[in-house]
Protein backbone atom coordinates (compact mmCIF):
# COMPACT_ATOMS: atom_id res chain seq x y z
CA UNK A 1 0.00 0.00 0.00
CA UNK A 2 2.66 2.46 0.15
CA UNK A 3 3.14 3.16 -3.46
CA UNK A 4 -0.15 3.27 -3.46
CA UNK A 5 -0.12 6.01 -0.64
CA UNK A 6 2.66 7.80 -2.89
CA UNK A 7 0.65 7.25 -5.44
CA UNK A 8 -2.42 9.50 -4.00
CA UNK A 9 -0.38 11.95 -2.15
CA UNK A 10 1.01 13.00 -5.27
CA UNK A 11 -2.28 13.09 -7.77
CA UNK A 12 -4.19 14.85 -4.32
CA UNK A 13 -3.61 18.46 -5.92
CA UNK A 14 -5.12 17.40 -9.21
CA UNK A 15 -7.65 15.16 -7.92
CA UNK A 16 -10.47 17.41 -8.68
CA UNK A 17 -9.56 18.07 -11.78
CA UNK A 18 -10.96 15.13 -13.13
CA UNK A 19 -14.57 15.77 -13.73
CA UNK A 20 -15.34 11.67 -13.36
CA UNK A 21 -14.58 11.59 -9.55
CA UNK A 22 -17.20 14.32 -8.82
CA UNK A 23 -20.22 12.58 -10.94
CA UNK A 24 -19.38 9.14 -9.74
CA UNK A 25 -19.38 10.46 -5.96
CA UNK A 26 -22.69 12.43 -6.52
CA UNK A 27 -23.93 8.64 -8.17
CA UNK A 28 -22.69 6.61 -4.76
CA UNK A 29 -24.60 9.73 -2.62
CA UNK A 30 -27.69 9.35 -4.81
CA UNK A 31 -27.40 5.82 -4.14
CA UNK A 32 -26.52 5.38 -0.02
CA UNK A 33 -29.74 8.49 0.10
CA UNK A 34 -31.65 5.33 -2.18
CA UNK A 35 -31.00 2.80 0.46
CA UNK A 36 -31.26 5.05 3.75
CA UNK A 37 -34.40 7.43 2.73
CA UNK A 38 -34.71 8.14 6.56
CA UNK A 39 -30.78 10.19 5.65
CA UNK A 40 -33.58 12.61 3.51
CA UNK A 41 -36.29 12.88 5.85
CA UNK A 42 -34.38 13.33 8.90
CA UNK A 43 -32.26 15.77 7.70
CA UNK A 44 -33.31 18.53 9.24
CA UNK A 45 -32.49 16.67 12.95
CA UNK A 46 -29.10 15.32 11.75
CA UNK A 47 -27.14 17.46 13.15
CA UNK A 48 -28.37 16.55 16.87
CA UNK A 49 -29.88 13.07 16.58
CA UNK A 50 -28.00 11.98 12.94
CA UNK A 51 -25.95 9.58 12.22
CA UNK A 52 -22.01 8.64 13.16
CA UNK A 53 -20.36 7.80 10.29
CA UNK A 54 -16.57 6.41 9.12
CA UNK A 55 -15.51 6.48 6.03
CA UNK A 56 -12.61 4.93 4.91
CA UNK A 57 -10.39 6.30 1.80
CA UNK A 58 -12.11 9.29 1.99
CA UNK A 59 -9.52 11.14 -0.71
CA UNK A 60 -10.12 14.75 -1.11
CA UNK A 61 -13.89 14.80 0.31
CA UNK A 62 -15.36 14.43 -2.70
CA UNK A 63 -18.21 12.16 -1.15
CA UNK A 64 -17.67 12.94 2.22
CA UNK A 65 -18.83 16.94 1.84
CA UNK A 66 -21.97 15.50 -0.18
CA UNK A 67 -23.25 13.29 2.63
CA UNK A 68 -22.23 15.61 5.41
CA UNK A 69 -25.35 17.03 5.15
CA UNK A 70 -27.56 14.12 5.95
CA UNK A 71 -25.85 12.93 8.93
CA UNK A 72 -24.26 13.68 12.50
CA UNK A 73 -20.70 13.00 12.25
CA UNK A 74 -18.50 11.84 9.78
CA UNK A 75 -14.65 10.48 10.64
CA UNK A 76 -13.22 10.77 7.32
CA UNK A 77 -9.88 8.51 7.06
CA UNK A 78 -7.30 8.14 4.18
CA UNK A 79 -3.83 6.53 4.20
CA UNK A 80 -2.35 9.44 1.66
CA UNK A 81 -1.22 12.62 3.72
CA UNK A 82 -1.29 14.71 0.08
CA UNK A 83 -5.51 13.40 0.21
CA UNK A 84 -6.03 14.36 3.93
CA UNK A 85 -3.98 17.81 3.22
CA UNK A 86 -6.75 18.66 -0.02
CA UNK A 87 -9.44 17.98 2.24
CA UNK A 88 -8.50 19.74 5.11
CA UNK A 89 -7.75 23.06 3.03
CA UNK A 90 -11.31 22.84 1.83
CA UNK A 91 -12.42 22.47 5.54
CA UNK A 92 -10.27 25.48 6.25
CA UNK A 93 -11.71 27.56 3.53
CA UNK A 94 -15.21 26.74 4.16
CA UNK A 95 -14.56 28.12 7.73
CA UNK A 96 -13.08 31.32 6.71
CA UNK A 97 -15.73 31.84 4.44
CA UNK A 98 -17.37 34.91 5.16
CA UNK A 99 -20.96 34.21 5.16
CA UNK A 100 -21.14 30.87 6.87
CA UNK A 101 -24.51 29.27 5.08
CA UNK A 102 -25.75 25.86 6.12
CA UNK A 103 -23.00 23.69 4.03
CA UNK A 104 -20.59 25.43 6.03
CA UNK A 105 -21.90 24.34 9.30
CA UNK A 106 -22.14 20.83 8.01
CA UNK A 107 -18.55 20.74 7.36
CA UNK A 108 -17.74 21.49 11.11
CA UNK A 109 -19.05 18.12 11.60
CA UNK A 110 -15.92 16.31 9.89
CA UNK A 111 -12.70 15.24 11.57
CA UNK A 112 -9.86 13.99 9.04
CA UNK A 113 -7.27 11.46 10.32
CA UNK A 114 -4.44 10.35 7.79
CA UNK A 115 -4.38 7.11 9.12
CA UNK A 116 -4.20 3.25 6.95
CA UNK A 117 -7.21 1.78 8.73
CA UNK A 118 -6.70 -1.82 9.66
CA UNK A 119 -7.74 -1.81 13.06
CA UNK A 120 -10.93 -0.92 14.71
CA UNK A 121 -9.14 0.25 18.15
CA UNK A 122 -5.92 2.37 15.84
CA UNK A 123 -5.46 4.88 18.61
CA UNK A 124 -5.74 7.19 16.05
CA UNK A 125 -9.68 7.11 15.63
CA UNK A 126 -11.38 9.27 18.00
CA UNK A 127 -12.22 7.52 21.29
CA UNK A 128 -15.60 6.71 22.01
CA UNK A 129 -18.15 9.27 23.65
CA UNK A 130 -18.21 8.20 27.72
CA UNK A 131 -17.50 11.47 30.23
CA UNK A 132 -14.33 9.63 31.21
CA UNK A 133 -12.85 9.22 27.92
CA UNK A 134 -9.97 10.79 28.43
CA UNK A 135 -8.62 7.45 29.94
CA UNK A 136 -6.14 5.79 28.10
CA UNK A 137 -8.05 2.80 28.10
CA UNK A 138 -11.09 4.23 26.40
CA UNK A 139 -12.48 2.31 23.55
CA UNK A 140 -12.54 3.59 20.21
CA UNK A 141 -15.60 5.35 19.20
CA UNK A 142 -17.81 3.14 16.84
CA UNK A 143 -20.21 4.34 14.07
CA UNK A 144 -23.57 3.76 12.65
CA UNK A 145 -22.42 3.71 9.50
CA UNK A 146 -19.36 2.95 7.63
CA UNK A 147 -18.39 4.20 3.64
CA UNK A 148 -16.11 3.41 1.22
CA UNK A 149 -16.05 4.90 -2.63
CA UNK A 150 -13.89 3.61 -5.50
CA UNK A 151 -11.30 2.14 -2.52
CA UNK A 152 -12.31 -1.83 -2.31
CA UNK A 153 -9.96 -2.22 -5.28
CA UNK A 154 -7.37 -0.54 -3.96
CA UNK A 155 -7.23 -2.72 -0.77
CA UNK A 156 -5.54 -6.44 -1.01
CA UNK A 157 -7.17 -8.21 1.60
CA UNK A 158 -10.91 -7.87 1.74
CA UNK A 159 -11.69 -10.04 4.86
CA UNK A 160 -9.08 -7.96 6.97
CA UNK A 161 -11.10 -4.70 5.89
CA UNK A 162 -14.51 -6.08 6.49
CA UNK A 163 -12.90 -7.52 9.74
CA UNK A 164 -11.85 -3.93 10.43
CA UNK A 165 -15.11 -2.06 9.51
CA UNK A 166 -17.28 -4.79 11.60
CA UNK A 167 -15.16 -3.95 14.34
CA UNK A 168 -15.93 -0.63 13.88
CA UNK A 169 -19.77 -0.25 13.83
CA UNK A 170 -22.24 -0.37 16.69
CA UNK A 171 -24.17 -3.31 16.83
CA UNK A 172 -27.04 -2.48 14.09
CA UNK A 173 -24.52 -0.63 12.57
CA UNK A 174 -24.55 -0.78 8.53
CA UNK A 175 -21.77 -0.44 5.68
CA UNK A 176 -22.16 1.37 2.09
CA UNK A 177 -19.32 0.58 -0.02
CA UNK A 178 -19.43 1.20 -3.65
CA UNK A 179 -16.87 0.34 -6.13
CA UNK A 180 -16.62 -0.83 -10.08
CA UNK A 181 -17.64 -4.30 -10.79
CA UNK A 182 -15.30 -6.71 -12.26
CA UNK A 183 -17.46 -7.32 -15.06
CA UNK A 184 -14.98 -9.36 -17.15
CA UNK A 185 -11.40 -8.62 -18.45
CA UNK A 186 -12.35 -5.07 -20.57
CA UNK A 187 -13.02 -4.09 -16.42
CA UNK A 188 -9.30 -3.46 -16.75
CA UNK A 189 -9.56 -0.35 -19.12
CA UNK A 190 -11.07 1.20 -15.93
CA UNK A 191 -7.98 2.29 -14.84
CA UNK A 192 -5.24 3.90 -17.98
CA UNK A 193 -2.10 1.97 -17.99
CA UNK A 194 -0.18 4.37 -16.10
CA UNK A 195 -1.99 4.36 -13.38
CA UNK A 196 -2.09 1.02 -12.09
CA UNK A 197 -0.08 1.54 -9.01
CA UNK A 198 -1.52 0.73 -5.91
CA UNK A 199 -4.90 -1.14 -8.62
CA UNK A 200 -5.24 -4.50 -6.38
CA UNK A 201 -8.09 -5.58 -8.60
CA UNK A 202 -10.09 -4.45 -11.59
CA UNK A 203 -13.12 -4.12 -9.98
CA UNK A 204 -15.23 -5.97 -7.54
CA UNK A 205 -16.69 -9.50 -7.75
CA UNK A 206 -20.03 -9.10 -6.57
CA UNK A 207 -20.67 -12.81 -5.18
CA UNK A 208 -16.88 -13.24 -3.72
CA UNK A 209 -17.30 -9.98 -1.56
CA UNK A 210 -21.01 -10.85 -0.66
CA UNK A 211 -19.45 -14.52 0.88
CA UNK A 212 -16.61 -11.94 2.53
CA UNK A 213 -18.84 -10.27 3.88
CA UNK A 214 -20.85 -13.00 5.19
CA UNK A 215 -17.97 -14.32 6.62
CA UNK A 216 -16.96 -11.44 8.69
CA UNK A 217 -20.28 -11.56 10.56
CA UNK A 218 -22.66 -8.81 8.58
CA UNK A 219 -26.31 -10.02 7.86
CA UNK A 220 -28.48 -8.68 5.24
CA UNK A 221 -26.01 -8.43 3.38
CA UNK A 222 -26.63 -7.10 -0.73
CA UNK A 223 -24.41 -6.67 -3.35
CA UNK A 224 -25.80 -5.20 -6.07
CA UNK A 225 -25.35 -3.05 -9.67
CA UNK A 226 -26.93 0.56 -8.82
CA UNK A 227 -25.69 2.77 -11.29
CA UNK A 228 -23.39 2.89 -14.28
CA UNK A 229 -21.07 5.37 -15.29
CA UNK A 230 -19.98 6.23 -18.74
CA UNK A 231 -16.02 6.83 -19.22
CA UNK A 232 -13.83 7.60 -21.55
CA UNK A 233 -10.84 4.78 -21.71
CA UNK A 234 -7.69 3.78 -23.44
CA UNK A 235 -8.07 0.94 -25.87
CA UNK A 236 -7.65 -2.19 -23.94
CA UNK A 237 -3.83 -3.23 -23.69
CA UNK A 238 -3.11 -5.95 -26.54
CA UNK A 239 -5.58 -4.75 -28.56
CA UNK A 240 -4.25 -3.58 -31.17
CA UNK A 241 -5.11 -1.06 -34.28
CA UNK A 242 -3.88 -0.74 -37.48
CA UNK A 243 -0.33 -1.27 -35.87
CA UNK A 244 -0.94 1.14 -32.65
CA UNK A 245 -0.36 0.07 -29.19
CA UNK A 246 -2.86 0.44 -26.35
CA UNK A 247 -3.01 4.02 -25.02
CA UNK A 248 -2.98 5.84 -27.68
CA UNK A 249 -6.71 6.51 -28.30
CA UNK A 250 -9.71 6.94 -25.94
CA UNK A 251 -12.85 5.47 -26.51
CA UNK A 252 -16.33 5.19 -24.68
CA UNK A 253 -17.03 2.66 -21.72
CA UNK A 254 -19.68 1.57 -19.48
CA UNK A 255 -18.40 0.95 -15.78
CA UNK A 256 -21.07 -0.89 -13.32
CA UNK A 257 -21.40 0.40 -10.02
CA UNK A 258 -21.81 -1.81 -7.09
CA UNK A 259 -23.21 -0.96 -3.63
CA UNK A 260 -22.20 -3.14 -1.07
CA UNK A 261 -24.54 -3.41 1.97
CA UNK A 262 -24.79 -5.28 5.33
CA UNK A 263 -25.44 -4.88 8.86
CA UNK A 264 -23.30 -5.39 11.98
CA UNK A 265 -26.18 -8.06 13.82
C1 LIG B 1 -9.25 5.94 -5.66
S1 LIG B 1 -9.00 6.86 -4.21
C2 LIG B 1 -10.69 7.34 -3.90
C3 LIG B 1 -10.79 8.61 -3.10
C4 LIG B 1 -12.21 9.12 -2.88
N1 LIG B 1 -13.02 8.15 -2.16
C5 LIG B 1 -12.85 9.51 -4.19
O1 LIG B 1 -13.73 8.77 -4.68
O2 LIG B 1 -12.49 10.56 -4.76
C6 LIG B 1 -8.70 5.62 -2.98
C7 LIG B 1 -8.26 6.20 -1.66
O3 LIG B 1 -8.30 5.17 -0.66
C8 LIG B 1 -7.23 5.37 0.23
N2 LIG B 1 -7.05 4.11 0.98
C9 LIG B 1 -6.89 2.87 0.49
N3 LIG B 1 -6.82 1.95 1.48
C10 LIG B 1 -6.98 2.62 2.65
C11 LIG B 1 -7.03 2.24 4.04
N4 LIG B 1 -6.93 0.96 4.46
N5 LIG B 1 -7.20 3.22 4.97
C12 LIG B 1 -7.32 4.49 4.60
N6 LIG B 1 -7.30 4.90 3.30
C13 LIG B 1 -7.14 3.99 2.33
C14 LIG B 1 -6.08 5.82 -0.67
O4 LIG B 1 -5.08 6.51 0.01
C15 LIG B 1 -6.82 6.71 -1.68
O5 LIG B 1 -6.81 8.07 -1.33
Amino acid sequence: MSAGNERFSAEAAAWDSNEDVHRASESALQAILRHRPDLVENKKEAPIRGLDVLEIGCGTGLLTLRLAPYVRRIVAVDAAQGMIDALRQKLAKAATEEAKDSEGDCRASIQTICVLLEDPEDPALPAADFPDDAASFAPRRKFDLAISHLVLHHIPDHPALLKTLFGCLKPGGQLALTDFENFGPEARSFHPESRMDGVEFHGIEAELLAQQMRAAGFTDVSVQPEWVMEKAVERFPGEWDAGKPAGVELRKMQFPFLLCRGTKP
